[in-house]
């Protein structure tokens, strides 16, 4: 995604406090303070103890092309400016990276350097952009702190899934400069190129039961579709993610509905409706069982039992079928693992949706894991996207979206 030019106008003669605070990810702040400067944005820097153990303030200084504060208790610093005053100056304060300690002082309301002192006493609103090892980010402090900010009207920059400076492979990497950015400029009252749009999208596998215990499902982790939910949501629509079980948690700033089986999946679009823009990334179940058993389906000893199934409603024909409620922008997803093309366009013609996302799932690892490689089907033609991990490749479908609806 490029950054700065779509924000330029949004951006310029904007101020942003920029708080850096510990963690391998501060040195993306750099690539950060110079997206903003380039968009016209004044950044004015405070960095952390720890933060300084990472990036000097010297680099920072000369990025920013102002001075950068550490100290609390700087006697130089006051004269120039109270530090309440340079809480005060900004139109946005930003952590970014924000550590997993800075997030909990700032829950707890602590005050015990000029960083968390200047977020206590801001009565501007307040941005992070958390980066820390994946169990710091799992565990349930962490997790309880951000919906408690988050709940004070804090916005959060989700991290990003991938490999970690510690080893580790998951949830925790600092969103990548220009995803901060988009989310800057968002905040900052711009709204982003999808402001004043609602977008639904569906993710995940529908559970289809057989019995109480007992039912059909698929392998989908929902990742590719939790990702387009907020790629989205960055660029600023309001975004209505309608998710079927996954193991992975809602992504930040969307509504998200939880349901089941696909006749639960429609009514939750159906419901969400009307929509500008309509993402099924969902792996809805083909098939039902006819009747499910009121109780455990028991073996007999003389072998398996008869399964009845039925068709499901299919969400993504129903949503594409014209009429006043049908989303501008219909996409759909193809799953194949042969002859790519030809099935998804069969399928775009079939369905009635406007663009399809195939991808081939046969034998790499596709479905479930982290990278995706699709090929996109429009009127105008296929598009081949590289291999790409499911974030980068929500955000450029995101974009995409964003450029059909300028
Ligand atoms: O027909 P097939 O399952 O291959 O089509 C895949 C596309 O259709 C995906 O976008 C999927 O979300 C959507 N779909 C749906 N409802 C169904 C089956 C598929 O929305 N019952």
């Amino acid at each position: 995604m490029n950054g700065s030019t779509s924000h330029d106008r949004r951006l310029s003669a904007k101020r942003v406090l920029l708080i850096v605070s510990g963690g391998i990810a501060a040195y993306k702040a750099l690539e950060l303070i110079r997206l903003l400067s380039k968009a016209g944005c004044g950044v004015t820097c405070v960095l952390t103890k720890a933060g300084a153990e990472f990036v000097t303030p010297l680099s920072l200084q000369a990025l920013s092309g102002q001075k950068v504060y550490t100290d609390l208790f700087s006697l130089t610093d006051e004269s120039e400016m109270g530090h309440i005053e340079l809480s005060r100056a900004a139109d946005l304060v930003v952590v970014a990276p924000a550590s997993a300690d800075i997030l909990a002082k700032m829950t707890a309301g602590l005050a015990s350097d000029l960083a968390t002192t200047l977020l206590l006493a801001t009565d501007k609103r307040v941005l992070v952009a958390p980066a820390m090892n994946l169990r710091m980010w799992q565990h349930a402090a962490t997790q309880a702190n951000l919906a408690s900010l988050q709940a004070r009207g804090v916005l959060i920059v989700q991290p990003d899934e991938g490999p970690m400076a510690c080893g580790e492979f998951g949830p925790g990497r600092l969103a990548e400069p220009p995803v901060i950015l988009a989310a800057i400029a968002q905040a900052l009252g711009a709204g982003g190129p999808l402001a004043g749009s609602h977008a639904i999208v569906t993710s995940g596998p529908t559970h289809e039961p057989i019995d109480p215990v007992r039912y059909l499902g698929n392998r989908s982790s929902g990742k590719q579709g939790h990702a387009i939910a907020l790629a989205l949501a960055t660029l600023g629509a309001k975004v209505t993610l309608v998710t079927g079980p996954v193991a992975i948690p809602d992504p930040l700033s969307v509504a998200a509905v939880h349901v089941e089986t696909a006749a639960e999946m429609l009514a939750a679009v159906e419901a969400a409706l009307p929509a500008d823009i309509a993402v099924c990334a969902a792996a809805v179940a083909d098939w039902r069982a006819e009747a499910q058993a009121p109780h455990k389906i028991k073996k007999t000893g003389k072998g398996p039992p008869a399964l009845q199934l039925t068709e499901n409603p299919d969400i993504l024909r129903r949503l594409s079928a014209p009429g006043p409620l049908r989303p501008k922008l219909v996409v759909g997803f193809a799953a194949e693992t042969q002859d790519l093309e030809s099935n998804a366009a069969a399928k775009l013609a079939g369905k009635g949706c406007d663009w399809i996302v195939a991808n081939n799932v046969g034998g790499t690892g596709i479905m479930g894991g982290a990278d995706n490689q699709v090929t996109l089907i429009t009127a105008s033609g296929a598009e081949h996207w590289p291999l790409m991990d499911k974030q980068e490749l929500a955000r450029k479908l995101a974009v995409r979206i964003a450029e059909q609806f300028k």
